[in-house]
């Protein structure tokens, strides 16, 4: 019954379309996905240019040009470089936490600017860097951006979207992510070839992204959800009326204000978030974040161009790999923009699931094959298998690209009620980050020690994550935000966890009456 409320009679009472105001707006807001891209693409060709690695870790550049013979699978393994690129994201990690509560009282557009002035300040500092500690601070400066950023935007775009296209809107901030992250491949192959000095250049790259986002938050409309949370419900309105292009909006607004009523009798969003009734949103806060991380997705994103290095690739043609998969990277997100409201959430995430296993055993059994347990290459690497290697890993981040790329932003924006939205969000960007930095941070011990096992070790976490997504997730597809509640009403297993007063609360917000929310 709750599920047929949000299907049979959305069109109807959500007259609302896709204006070109909205598209307009949720692009500029998705640039904030630009600052988190350039990031991860910049690290790992930084972390492979001789000029950078001979300046602030040395030894490991001595080890890279004398120790020819050794493992392959242990050339890399030196934590201090990857504290390089893991600090940011402890530092993100604390950051969102905070952002909540500057979201849920000031609104994303202050959460945005916040983040875009610590990353401009962070980028400043790397780009002058003369010791390791001041890249250490740049780069968690940089993570504190990041963390506003990511807990803001994506519920930014979420807000702002008529249900029938949220989800192709909100995966725009993936897409900037993707582009963010090629633009970074291909500026670092340039710049890699500048003196000692253009990993200088790469890092203060990142101002760039930072000066759009700063002046896209000033610029910004405010969402309806926001105004009303803050408590400006004529503002709200008004702005409701502009952004779907039409004067009949009472139902998406009263259920909005509804959402609001339901908000402010919660004063501690974070305690609340353990309250029975929000289990699956817990759940989902924490599991799909991890699994996003343990695809093994930023072993690829970081490291490409070590992981190339390690097979044998010359300097220029690890580089050149990296950017040939961001690419793909870009290209596969534009499929899920198109899909994703149409074939809904779990097909992408079950066909992605499907498709990053079948690469990760694949290209575990090649590197195997060629290197053994013993790390040294059985003959001179082959173009040929090269050129295969570098197939895989592209079928593999496409495949990710469509599926818990994007919807490990999208999902969990959009199955909190208002009332824990933004303590959900951080929850959600704390664990990606978490999971984030341990990666980032063991990956170079783990590829030494468990050799080529370790894309298997990939391949079955991605079992089980499908599997997850197979038997716990709803569709959340064409559902209004503020109605999703009958998701998990209707699920096999979460309907239990959820008050039955909820329907009720619906079916009152139906009838134009003022719901009895029960916090
Ligand atoms: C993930 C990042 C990843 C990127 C790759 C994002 O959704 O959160 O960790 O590097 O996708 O495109």
């Amino acid at each position: 019954m709750g599920g047929e409320i949000g299907k049979q009679d959305n069109k109807k009472d959500h007259p609302g379309k896709l204006t070109i105001y909205v598209l307009a707006t949720s692009i500029l807001a998705a640039t904030g996905g630009l600052i988190f891209g350039y990031d991860i693409g910049i690290s790992g060709g930084v972390t492979s240019m001789a000029s950078f690695l001979n300046k602030f870790f040395p030894t490991v550049y001595k080890n890279e040009i004398t120790d020819t013979s050794t493992n392959q699978y242990c050339k890399f393994n030196g934590q201090i470089v990857t504290l390089f690129t893991s600090s940011l994201y402890v530092a993100a990690l604390f950051t969102s936490l905070i952002a909540s509560t500057v979201t849920r009282k000031l609104g994303s557009k202050l959460s945005m600017l916040f983040g875009g002035i610590l990353y401009f300040t962070g980028a400043t500092i790397n780009a002058l860097a003369q010791n390791v500690a001041m890249l250490i601070i740049g780069r968690s400066l940089l993570g504190f951006g990041v963390g506003f950023a990511n807990q803001s935007v994506p519920l930014y775009l979420s807000e702002m979207a008529p249900y029938q296209s949220r989800g192709a809107l909100n995966i725009i901030f993936q897409l900037s992510i993707t582009i963010g992250i090629l633009v970074a491949n291909v500026l670092n192959y340039f710049f890699a070839k500048i003196g000692n000095w253009g990993w200088r250049l790469s890092l203060g790259g990142a101002t760039f992204p930072a000066i759009i986002i700063i002046i896209a938050s000033i610029v910004l409309p405010d969402t309806p959800n926001s105004l009303i949370e803050r408590g400006m419900p004529a503002k709200a309105l008004s702005n409701l009326r502009k952004i779907r292009g039409i004067e009949q909006v009472d139902k998406e607004f009263n259920e909005i204000m509804a959402a609001g009523e339901a908000s402010k009798k919660v004063q501690h969003p974070w305690k609340n978030v353990l309250h029975r009734k929000y289990r699956p949103h817990l759940t989902m806060a924490i599991a799909i974040p991890f699994f996003q991380q343990f695809t093994g997705i930023n072993v690829i994103m970081f490291y490409a161009p070590i992981l190339f290095k390690t097979l044998g690739f010359g300097d220029d043609a690890s580089l050149i790999s990296a950017g040939i998969i961001g690419g793909f990277n870009v290209l596969a997100t534009l499929v899920s923009i198109y899909g994703v409201d149409k074939w809904g959430r779990k097909f992408l995430f079950i066909e992605g699931g499907i498709q990053m296993f079948v690469c990760h055993v694949l290209v575990g059994i090649f590197i195997g094959f060629k290197f053994g347990l013993s790390g040294i290459p059985s003959s001179p690497l082959q173009q040929w298998y090269a050129i295969l290697v570098v197939i895989f890993i592209c079928i593999y981040v496409s495949a990710f690209a469509w599926s818990w790329g994007p919807l490990a932003w999208l999902v969990p924006s959009e199955i909190f009620p208002l009332e824990i939205r933004s303590a959900g969000q951080s929850l959600n960007i704390s664990v990606n980050m978490l999971c984030t930095f341990v990666i980032a941070q063991l990956f170079l011990t783990m590829l030494c020690h468990l050799k080529f096992g370790f894309f298997l070790f990939f391949a079955s976490l991605v079992f089980v994550m499908t599997m997850f997504i197979y038997f716990f997730l709803p569709e959340t597809k064409g559902i209004p935000l503020e109605e999703m509640n009958v998701v998990w009403k209707n699920h096999w297993f979460w309907r239990s966890f959820i008050d039955h007063h909820v329907l009720d609360d619906l079916q009152m917000v139906e009838n134009g009456q003022q719901p009895d929310i029960v916090i």
